[in-house]
């Protein structure tokens, strides 16, 4: 239940809403009873005087009374969902930004820890749960602890020991009902959280990757995973129900035997007059009435389980503390930038052999470095070290001889210009696309930049407006590499980092950006990692790296010269 007590305390932020809320609940319950009160006792009382013979009954005043009990109640309802809906849909937006900026400065590292679809789940799922807390939970059983205490003052003011009777029946009920069934349905909530994320995960899976499921004719087998977490979890859902119903049964039955017991008691008379009449009937309607605001709390607690849980995952992300933290202010942003590795070693949380194994490695400013290795080698992880998206756990990376943790993030992000090796392309325009590198790149640029890496097939029909991704145009693997690019020229930081920029190219198109990113990058620090042997001529600098170290480098000739891995690489062409 700890856990529940931050998320508490983000109530305090509308306190006075949540007030308000409270006292619209209160005023629409007590009208309630007032109005099943006032009416049980008018027509028992109507009737008694009309049996009676007497005319002189003023019938007036409380048939006005329950017109008034049945205005402020349908009035005070609507008023008070509106208020308490209100606030609590605010607190959930403030949960919902809290958690987003909580998860922002978690390095990629980190994130990639989560599949999306988890994280997603935990932003929007669990978060929403989060709203029974208050319209379920707290404010139920507030309002039902209120009542008990005015219904038995009020009663106190005809009958002491039977004021007490009512009283003590719901006190009880209330006592006892929502930690039994809380106990009952904590499991339950725990496994419906889980199965609703389970299964929103497994379909996420299966959506996305239905191409391969096809291909390998494993969509049966996915889909019947997907159906049995389906059906578990149909089957807690209706467990819940039949506990719910079980809470509802419950009350129903505390309530006719509480009513059968006043009744019986009150029918021996009320505050000393052994024929109280339409009293009995004001005594019986009271408690009928008072313990319908229980019924809220009975089956309220059964979804504290589930609130919990939720609480759970979502505090486990709130409370991560990123591994990689950058100081409010650093050096400015430098024009040029020379890089210096120095015996650096990084091994990735959970894996024995470090990926990169003592590395060292400098450039000058301006000067163009490729890095060639087999697959697996750790070139994609040391361009992710020089991103900060894993710091090093030996050695030293510094940036014109600031240590890499010295610069603060927007110097940092600015300065470094990526074309990662898995582009992402967002659902959105061609131009959003492109912008991400320069956001005030204007249309001619962008057209100019696509013209010139060889693009100009997207610029057709809609232009930059065409929308691309999830659910647009469908680009090949070769338009989203070039995309990459475009967006790392665009971004124009001094230090650029390639990772197989040319993968999927056709010899031509490969050269001819091979070409233009030496001249667009001619003054800017470049590394480019790559399997191809294209261009490597111009290089300032080779390096063949294996099992995370650097085991030759030197010029393309030097290289050659040396007969080593590198002349090997190039010896298939030359046969
Ligand atoms: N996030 C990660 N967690 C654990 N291990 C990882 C992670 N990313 C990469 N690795 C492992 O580190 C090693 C180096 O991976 P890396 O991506 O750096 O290789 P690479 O040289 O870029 O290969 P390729 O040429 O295929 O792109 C691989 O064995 C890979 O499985
Ligand atoms: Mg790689």
């Amino acid at each position: 239940m700890r856990v529940l007590l931050p998320f508490l305390a983000l109530y305090r932020r509308h306190a006075w809403q949540i007030a308000l809320g409270m006292l619209l609940s209160i005023v629409t319950l007590l009208a309630s009873i007032g109005l099943l009160t006032l009416s049980g006792w008018f027509l028992a009382g109507s009737a008694l005087a009309g049996a009676a013979g007497l005319y002189s009954f003023n019938y007036l005043l409380p048939a006005a009374g329950v017109r008034g009990a049945a205005i402020t109640r349908t009035a005070g309802r609507w008023a008070e969902r509106v208020v308490s809906h209100d606030a609590t849909f605010r607190v959930l937006q403030h949960l919902r930004i809290y958690t987003f900026e909580k998860i922002l400065p978690l390095s990629p590292g980190v994130i990639a820890r989560f599949r999306q679809a988890e994280l997603l789940n935990r932003l929007v799922a669990d978060v929403d749960t989060l709203d029974h807390l208050y319209l379920r939970v707290l404010s139920p059983l507030l309002s039902a602890f209120t009542i008990i205490l005015v219904v038995t003052l009020g009663l106190c003011w005809l009958d002491v020991s039977l004021a007490l009777t009512v009283g003590g029946m719901m006190l009880a009920t209330l006592l006892v009902i929502p930690p039994l069934f809380y106990q009952a349905g904590k499991p339950l909530g725990r496994d419906l959280t889980h199965l609703r994320a389970a299964y929103r995960l497994q379909l996420g899976t299966w959506l996305q990757g239905h191409a391969e499921l096809t291909v390998y004719g494993a969509t049966e087998r996915y889909r019947q995973q997907l159906d049995e977490t389906e059906q578990r979890w149909q089957r807690r859902q209706y467990q819940q129900a039949n506990l719910a119903a079980g809470a509802q049964g419950l009350l129903t039955l505390i309530t006719g035997l509480t009513v059968t017991l006043v009744l019986w008691l009150a029918a021996s008379g009320i505050g000393g007059d052994s024929r109280p009449g339409a009293l009995i009937a004001l005594f019986v309607f009271t408690s009928l009435a008072a313990f319908e605001a229980l019924g809220p709390v009975a089956g309220a607690f059964q979804h504290l389980g589930q609130v919990i849980a939720s609480a759970g995952r979502i505090a486990d992300i709130i409370y991560r503390q990123p591994t990689i933290t950058f100081p409010a202010a650093g050096p400015s942003t430098p024009h040029e930038v020379a890089l210096e590795i120095l015996d650096v070693s990084f091994t990735y949380p959970g894996q024995t052999q470090p990926t990169i194994n003592r590395l060292s490695l400098s450039l000058g400013a301006g000067e163009h470095v490729a890095i060639l290795g087999h697959t697996g080698s750790g070139k994609s992880s040391l361009l992710q070290l020089l991103n900060r998206a894993w710091d090093v756990d030996q050695g030293c990376i510094q940036l014109n001889g600031r240590p890499l943790a010295d610069w603060d993030e927007p110097a940092l992000r600015s300065m470094i210009s990526v074309v990662p090796q898995r582009v992402h392309i967002f659902s959105a325009t061609l131009r959003d696309n492109l912008r991400l590198g320069a956001p005030n790149a204007g249309d001619e640029q962008l057209s100019t930049l696509l013209e010139a890496l060889g693009l100009e097939k997207l610029l057709e029909n809609e232009g930059l407006d065409a929308w691309l991704g999830e659910g647009g145009r469908p680009l090949s693997g070769g338009e989203q590499r070039r995309i990459g690019i475009a967006r790392a020229l665009l971004h124009n930081g001094p230090l650029v980092l390639l990772d197989e920029p040319t993968e999927g190219l056709d010899a031509a198109t490969e050269m001819q950006i091979m070409v233009l990113l030496r001249r667009l990058n001619v003054h800017k620090t470049m590394i480019i990692v790559t399997h191809r042997l294209q261009g490597l001529e111009s290089m300032d600098r080779i390096y063949i790296m294996e099992q995370g170290m650097i085991s030759e480098q030197g010029t393309h000739q030097s290289l050659m010269a040396e007969r080593g891995h590198y002349y090997h690489y190039h010896r298939p062409l030359r046969l």
